[in-house]
């Protein structure tokens, strides 16, 4: 993958790993945080050698949000024609699952990035908000739709219109957070987590994402009709074959991705 001025990619075995990496200024998302995020998550979506994606901050800042000395002198004219901020739907868009691992600040557009990822791992310090308000904004990356959905419109309100930030503790009360974990174990727990999926068939894992995100969108009544139609595709698939007969002959499936 080509070298990225805001970014670190590697692989670990099935699993693309990309650190934000803006340390100077709190891995602050700028114009090219997004061109080049975009970037690496469709060569990762598009490498069939990739099953999964961890996206990870620095210990202090998964990301401190939109880049404010970037965003300080835009009008609204150059916001609307530009469609600011419209670019990141790239990260939504991502098909294989994303895990986020934060640690320290995930605030306004940095929360709003890790909950456009499939599900969060906290570290111990990890601190979420919208504090967008204080600038006399609001969130602009998905905070007030995909946070009300994800804990609820009570606490959304209370973090959107307050600016406060929740500790992890409180993040995974609320049903932001997957798992907690200590600092030190972050980073190893969310690649294991994406190593387990990338082990999966990828059509099933594929799906199953795809599934769980109709929820947000669509009735439950269509949310179940579309749930039924994939998992009935599955079973034109060999590893819908192979996992079966793997558990009823009592050994491990040899999956092919077919
Ligand atoms: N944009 C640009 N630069 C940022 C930044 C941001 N969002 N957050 C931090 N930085 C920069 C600081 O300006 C500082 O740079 P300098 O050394 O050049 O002054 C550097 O990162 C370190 O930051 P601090 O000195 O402030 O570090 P701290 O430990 O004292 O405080 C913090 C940490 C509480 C996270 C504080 O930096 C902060 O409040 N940051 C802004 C948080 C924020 O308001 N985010 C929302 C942005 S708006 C948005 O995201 C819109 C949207 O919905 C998309």
């Amino acid at each position: 993958m080509a070298d990225f001025e805001t970014l670190l990619t590697e692989t670990r075995g099935n699993v693309g790993l990309i650190t934000l990496n803006r340390p100077k200024a709190l891995n602050a998302l700028n114009s090219t945080v997004m061109r080049e995020l975009s970037e690496a998550l469709k060569a990762f979506d598009s490498d069939p050698s990739i099953g999964a994606v961890v996206l990870a901050g620095s210990e202090k800042a998964f990301a401190a949000g939109a880049d404010i000395k970037e965003m300080q002198a835009v009008d609204f004219v150059d916001a609307f024609v530009g469609d600011f901020l419209g670019g990141w739907e790239a990260v939504a868009a991502t098909r294989k699952p994303i895990v986020a691992a934060v640690s320290g600040y995930a605030l306004g557009g940095g929360c709003e990035l890790a909950m456009m990822c499939d599900f969060i791992i906290a570290s111990e310090t990890a601190k979420f908000g919208q504090p967008e308000i204080t600038l006399g904004v609001i969130p602009g990356m998905g905070g007030s739709q995909r946070l009300a959905r994800a804990v609820g419109k009570a606490k959304a309100m209370d973090l959107v219109l307050t600016g406060r930030m929740m500790d992890a503790a409180e993040a995974e009360r609320a049903g932001l957070v997957a798992r907690i974990v200590a600092p030190e174990r972050l980073l190893d727990e969310a690649l294991e987590a994406a190593a387990k999926i990338a082990s999966f068939p990828r059509a099933a894992v594929l799906m199953a994402k795809e599934a769980v995100n109709r929820a947000d969108e669509v009735t439950l009544a269509e949310g179940l009709r579309l749930e039924r139609r994939l998992f009935q595709s599955l079973f034109a698939t060999q590893d819908q074959k192979e996992g079966m007969s793997a558990f009823v002959e009592k050994r491990k499936p040899s999956f092919t991705n077919r």
